[in-house]
Parts: C-alpha cells; sequence; structure tokens
C-alpha cells in the first residue's frame, strides 16, 4: 500500500529540498495521492479526530501551564485563578477538561470500531498494539491530569489508585512510597504527577506517528474487510478522505461545544470543586467516567492484589486479540455469529461502567462479578471457539464490487461514477 511515489517536485525550491529532505514527498503520499478504501463509513473518521483532539488537548494544556501552580498550598486557587482572573481561562480550562472526556469518546469508538471489522488481524497487529499503549499512556496521562487540580476526588483518587500497587508482595510498599516521594500523597506526588502529565502527551504524539507509519505500512481495513486488490478499489486520500475528515471533526465539534458551553461539569465530579483535605474521605470516590469498566473490574475481585491483576489483564488481553480471534474473515458484516457477540461484548463493557459508578455492595457487586467474568470469557473463549464454529457468509469478489453492487450493478457506468460520492 506504500507502494510507489506519485509525488513530482516542480519549482525549484522543492526540487532542491527534496535531495536533501523529501519531506513534501512523505506528505504528500501521506496525505494527497494515499490510496484509501473506496468504501470507508464515517467511523473511520474518527482517527482523524483522534489526531485533532490530542493537538487541542496538547494546545489546550500548553496554555494551562502558563497559570498554573504544581504546588498543594497553591493548586487548587491557582485553577480558580485561570476560571475567574485569567482572560478566557475558563474556555481554556474547560476546552482541556472537557476535550480529556471527548478523547475517550473517539478512542472507544474508534477501538470498538477496529473490534467490529475485525481491523486487529493480521497483517495490522503492530498497528493494534501501538494502539493499545496509546490507550495505556492516554489512560496514565488523564489520571494524573485529574490530580492536578488538588481537588477532593483528585486526592483521593489520587490515594486509592497508587495504594493499588501496595497489594504486590515484598516490593507493593517500597514501589508505593516510591511513587509518592514520601509516605503519603503530598507536594511531591503533585510535582511529579504534574512533570508527567506534561512530559506524556508528547509520548502519546510519538506513539501515533508509528501508528499511521505502521497503518501506512499495512493499508486501511475497510467494512468490508477483504483486501484492496485493484485501483479500482480505492480513491485518493485527497479530496475525499481529507473533505469527509474536515466535516467529522466540524460535526465532532459541535458535539464538543454543547458540554463546553452549556454542560462544561455534567462529565465532572462536584467533590472536586472542594480543596483536597487528607482528614476528610468522600463518602463515594469515583474515577471520571472513562475509567469505571476497569474499576468495576477492579472492585468485582474480594481480594486486593486479585482485582489489580483482573484490572489490568482486561487491557493486556487486548493485546492478544489479534491471536485470540481464530476467524479468517475480519469483518463482522459476514461473521453473523460474531456480530451477536460483538454486541453482548459492548453492552457488558457499558454496563460495567455504570456498574462502576454504583457503590460497592450486594448486587452490585455480583453483578460486576458475573459480567467480569463474561468479559474474559469473551476474550479467551468465544473469540477462540467462533472462529471453527462459525460459517460465514460469501464475501464479495471485491471492495468495489460491494460498492457498484449496492448502487447500481456491477460494471454498470453509473455505478461506478457515482460510487466516489457514495463513500461511507
Ligand atoms: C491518540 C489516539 C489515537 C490516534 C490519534 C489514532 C489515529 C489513527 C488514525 C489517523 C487512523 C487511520 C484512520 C482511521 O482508521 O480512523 C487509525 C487507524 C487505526 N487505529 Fe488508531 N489512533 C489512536 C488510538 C488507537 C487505539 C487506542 C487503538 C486500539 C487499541 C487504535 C487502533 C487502530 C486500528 C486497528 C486502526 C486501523 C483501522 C482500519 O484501517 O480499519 N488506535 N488510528
Amino acid at each position: 500500500m506504500s507502494g510507489h511515489s506519485t509525488y513530482e517536485p516542480k519549482t525549484g525550491a522543492e526540487k532542491w529540498l527534496e535531495r536533501r529532505l523529501p519531506i513534501v514527498r512523505l506528505l504528500h503520499d501521506t496525505a494527497v495521492s494515499y490510496p484509501t478504501p473506496r468504501n470507508l463509513n464515517y467511523l473511520w473518521t474518527f482517527g482523524g479526530i483522534l489526531t485533532f483532539m490530542l493537538v487541542v488537548q496538547i494546545v489546550t494544556g500548553v496554555v494551562l501551564a502558563m497559570h498554573y501552580t504544581p504546588n498543594t498550598a497553591l493548586a487548587f486557587s491557582s485553577v480558580e485563578h485561570i476560571m475567574r482572573d485569567v482572560n478566557y481561562g475558563w474556555l481554556i480550562r474547560y476546552m482541556h477538561a472537557n476535550g480529556a472526556s471527548m478523547f475517550f469518546i473517539a478512542v472507544y469508538i474508534h477501538i470498538f470500531r477496529g473490534l467490529y471489522y475485525g481491523s486487529y488481524k493480521e497483517p495490522r497487529e503492530v498497528l493494534w498494539i501501538l494502539g493499545v499503549i496509546i490507550f495505556l499512556l492516554m489512560m496514565a496521562t488523564a489520571f494524573m491530569g485529574y490530580v492536578l487540580p488538588w481537588g477532593q476526588m483528585s486526592f483521593w483518587g489520587a490515594t486509592v489508585i497508587t495504594n493499588l500497587f501496595s497489594a504486590l508482595p515484598y516490593v507493593g510498599e517500597p514501589i508505593v512510597t516510591w511513587l509518592w516521594g514520601g509516605f503519603a500523597v503530598d507536594n511531591p506526588t503533585l510535582n511529579r504527577f504534574f512533570s508527567l502529565h506534561y512530559l506524556l502527551p508528547f509520548m502519546i504524539a510519538g506513539v501515533v506517528v508509528l501508528h499511521i507509519w505502521a497503518l501506512h505500512v499495512v493499508g486501511q481495513n475497510n467494512p468490508t474487510g477483504i483486501d484492496v486488490k485493484s485501483e479500482k478499489d480505492t480513491v485518493p486520500f485527497t479530496p475525499y478522505a481529507t473533505v469527509k475528515d474536515s466535516f467529522a471533526i466540524v460535526v465532532f465539534l459541535l458535539f464538543f461545544s454543547w458540554f463546553l458551553f452549556y454542560q462544561p461539569n455534567f462529565l465532572g465530579h462536584a467533590d472536586n470543586y472542594i480543596p483536597a483535605n487528607p482528614l476528610v474521605t468522600p463518602a463515594h470516590i469515583v474515577p471520571e467516567w472513562y475509567f469505571l469498566p476497569f474499576y468495576a473490574i477492579l472492585r468485582a475481585v474480594p481480594d486486593k492484589l486479585g482485582g489489580v491483576i483482573a484490572m489490568f489483564s482486561a487491557i493486556a488481553v487486548l493485546v492478544f486479540l489479534p491471536w485470540l480471534d481464530t476467524s479468517k474473515v475480519r469483518s463482522a458484516t459476514y461473521r453473523p455469529l460474531y456480530k451477536i457477540f460483538f454486541w453482548i461484548f459492548a453492552a457488558v463493557a457499558v454496563t460495567l461502567g455504570w456498574l462502576g459508578s454504583r457503590p460497592a455492595e450486594g448486587g452490585y457487586v455480583i453483578a460486576s462479578q458475573l459480567l467480569t467474568i463474561y468479559y474474559f470469557v469473551h476474550f479467551l473463549v468465544i473469540l477462540p471457539l467462533l472462529g471453527f464454529i462459525e460459517t460465514p457468509k460469501p464475501l464479495p469478489t471485491s471492495i468495489a464490487d460491494s460498492v457498484l453492487k449496492k448502487h447500481g450493478g456491477a460494471g454498470h457506468p453509473a455505478g461506478a461514477a457515482a460510487a466516489p460520492e457514495t463513500r461511507g
């Protein structure tokens, strides 16, 4: 797919640069001539949306850091200062806080798109694993960012999560002391979280470059899951994908704006507007919504170490997904049984999220335990078996065929002409 380049340097300056650093060729091959499958739907715009959101988070974060003070005595009031005194500080801060949620909404759609269409399967294993690494880095970044305003949830969330490491035998306690930089979550903890919260997004950006590089080597998957076979199956990235991605970003921004301008605190927790107090524990310590399914898994296991292992395994299992799914067919469109299990799994993940927001007692714990078991059964039992049990539906002969048949019959000139406009 990375194929041979169609870039021709025209001006003298372009030719001069081309011989020294062929960066214009790289950009042209990546964002202009790159062949994209002609049948991509709107779920394929989320990679672009994510790239855009990463930039939004970095830009707003850098501005926030100009006014924020990472000191336990000043952090909370420096955030209030940003909200009240800094010009448009409220906007920058709400963009950053809500932007984190938007980033996770987009990444969950992006991941579930991959699960549905089998985008993790051969030859996209490395691309997928790089995605899992990005996801882990995103979670670490968001967790540390939430500590910075030094409200009650910041402090108690940090205390609960860092304490998890104390469950490890022998090394647990020393690790926690080392993470804290002392004997409790305190000023040294806040300082290092600020430092790492600033650093990690740039590491994410680095892994995103590898992610997109890997994508360009193996080529994009598509809703049929079958490989690109000829030029008829693709359209050039510009204008088709550029225009479609830009439109999707604008629509996504409207959705973002609704939260930003009408409900800026809807996704947050009221307790975080109370300054951190190590002497008063909040009645319910809940993480941000995007951590809730994993939080439910953590609390489902009665043993602390067991809970920590289950929670990390819930993400680690994704790394092995390309080998756990034994089906030769990628897309759920042609996998009648997998399609059903996909939707059951999606419902289980959402329900686990809801359970994570409930107090850890009675029926909620039992439900979390059952769904946690199902979560692992899905990956470790159902997916490996399905490949052997399921009879897939017949696949289209080519991507072009699958589009043209839907829109006026294969080989029909009118159908062929209409196809590019009907992508998605
Ligand atoms: C900062 C976060 C991320 C960014 C900026 C990003 C960016 C992109 C872009 C631009 C694409 C191509 C367009 C598209 O298919 O939507 C893509 C594809 C892909 N991404 Fe990501 N990604 C991110 C996170 C993830 C995560 C967390 C996973 C999985 C755990 C993942 C898995 C994939 C896969 C499998 C593809 C290929 C999809 C296909 O061709 O069907 N990505 N990503």
